[in-house]
């Protein structure tokens, strides 16, 4: 691996313990001002510190970060449909790699549907995409996106990572599962899980501990951290399990004490 991609994967899976927390605000690019997310600075900039990288779109980017921090920026790059369209996350290329550089990003992000009608028009693109990251030593994490009709089981999900990897994809975003270790041992490259839809706080820690347990690289976590009760407290607890083996009570008793 050439030196920059090197540094680059380095930056945001730390070298000491092989771990990351994304801290994914990206959500904009397709569902509009989310709930938590309406004034990005507020949430977000508290909450940085904690956070071993952020993955948001170059508008979130520009509008709302201060060029001064220093957080390696995982930049959203797929894009073109809403969650008004019946084709959700029927994706192209929505950044050029120019741009991405000159965002003096870590890395980008695509969305891949696997199984969906528009299987090959997807892939092909994320290969596109990979072909220009790579010429810049770009890292490119792949988001592997479920389908309405898809069941978002071990077998779906080891085969939707396992080709993201052999297609090209750097690190490999995916959602926790029964049986998960299947996920795991069967992708060549770092897999981090998504966190998707709200849910508890406890439970939300219970997800990242097992996956964690189970060999994931990390967690890239939106709403279960900025919908919390506490986005300050949730972002620590979670930390404390990816960066620092805490259990989930443990973990839990953090978040109630920050809260
Ligand atoms: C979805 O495609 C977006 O990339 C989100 O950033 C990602 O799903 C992680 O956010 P959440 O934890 O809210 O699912």
């Amino acid at each position: 691996m050439d030196w920059g991609m090197a540094n680059r994967i380095n930056r945001i899976i730390k070298p000491d313990t092989g771990r990351t927390l994304m801290f994914a605000v990206d959500h904009g690019y397709f569902m509009g001002p989310t709930t938590g997310l309406e004034k990005l600075d507020e949430t977000v900039m508290p909450l940085l510190p904690y956070a071993d990288s952020l993955m948001l779109t170059r508008g979130a980017l520009r509008y709302y970060v201060p060029s001064s921090v220093d957080v390696p920026i995982i930049l959203r790059v797929s894009g073109g449909t809403s969650i008004l369209n019946k084709h959700m996350l029927h994706e192209g290329i929505a950044v050029g790699i120019e741009d991405a550089i000159r965002l003096n990003v870590a890395a980008v992000a695509f969305s891949i549907m696997v199984g969906a009608d528009y299987e090959r028009d997807t892939l092909l693109t994320f290969t596109k995409m990979i072909d220009d990251a790579e010429r810049y030593g770009i890292p490119t994490l792949a988001v592997t996106a479920v389908g309405k009709n898809l069941v978002r089981d071990a077998k779906y999900l080891s085969l939707a990572s396992r080709l993201a990897a052999e297609l090209g994809a750097r690190i490999v975003k995916t959602y926790f599962c029964d049986d998960f270790e299947r996920v795991i041992q069967t992708c060549p490259v770092p897999v981090v899980i998504a966190g998707g839809k709200k849910i508890p706080e406890k439970e939300a820690l219970s997800m990242a501990y097992q996956a964690i347990q189970t060999g994931a690289a990390g967690v890239d976590m939106g709403r279960n951290i900025f919908q919390a009760e506490s986005p300050k407290a949730m972002v620590q607890a979670v930390r404390s399990i990816v960066q620092d083996d805490f259990t989930v009570d443990q973990a839990f008793e953090l978040y109630s004490d920050l809260k």
